[in-house]
């Protein structure tokens, strides 16, 4: 009878990484698979929401019933996100955003012959914290956010709950073996006046966790 308790909701989520072009050839960009994003995508689809996923690149298909709309850039993403936040009852930002991009992004690709100083040295300027913004921008929406830490990973996330006026944050420890691009998560989910600290579990059913624990309060 638990099954759609998300029924007439609408679910914004953020996924995947984001690639920040230096040159047409080259990007700075992290791991993430996206994998945490889309399994919270399908979760909260089965429980009956509209669901949005703004996703940065990744090798995933979009989950039947999700409408994906495909970004590359930290500027993409947010501009994604601000034209649908509003309208959304629920948004979850598991993107593994790039916090900086380059300056400028040449025409052409740098070649070390005649551009040595522009492949040595890159202007970074910083992308909009799109967490952050939102958290601070929300009316009614409930906002939920992820932490990857290697280590103090509890004080790090209350840290981030309050600066990103966050409802929940999802904290992870991350290690180079333990995080990303992972098909399990052992997570501790952060809320104002508790802390739940849950098993390592699939993804898909961590997100199911996320859910059953929103929809409660
Ligand atoms: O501060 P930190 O990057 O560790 O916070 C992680 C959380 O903030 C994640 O939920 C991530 O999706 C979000 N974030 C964002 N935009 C950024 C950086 C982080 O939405 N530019």
């Amino acid at each position: 009878k638990a099954r759609k308790e998300l029924s007439g909701k609408r679910v914004l989520i953020t996924a995947g990484p984001t690639h920040e072009y230096i040159d047409p050839v080259r990007f700075i960009g992290n791991p993430s698979s996206g994998k945490m994003g889309f399994c919270l995508a399908q979760a909260a689809c089965r429980l009956g929401a509209r669901v949005e996923l703004v996703s940065g690149p990744t090798n995933l298909s979009a989950p039947e019933g999700v409408q994906l709309i495909r970004v590359t850039s930290a500027q993409e993403m947010f501009k994604a996100v601000q034209e649908r936040f509003s309208s959304c009852d629920v948004a979850l930002f598991s993107a593994a955003v790039s916090d900086f991009r380059p300056l400028e992004c040449a025409d052409h690709k740098l070649k070390k012959a005649n551009n040595y100083n522009s492949l040595t040295h890159i202007d970074l300027v910083e992308n909009p914290d799109i967490l952050q913004q939102m958290g601070a921008a929300k009316t009614h929406q409930i906002v939920v956010g992820f932490a990857a830490e290697t280590s103090n990973v509890i004080p790090y996330a209350r840290e981030k709950l309050v600066a990103k006026h966050a409802d929940m944050i999802v904290a992870n420890k991350v290690s180079a073996t333990q995080g990303f691009a992972c098909d399990t998560s052992q997570a501790t989910l952060v809320l104002p006046q508790e802390c739940i600290e849950l098993p390592e579990m699939p993804k898909i059913q961590l997100a199911g966790e996320i859910f059953h624990v929103l929809v409660k309060r």
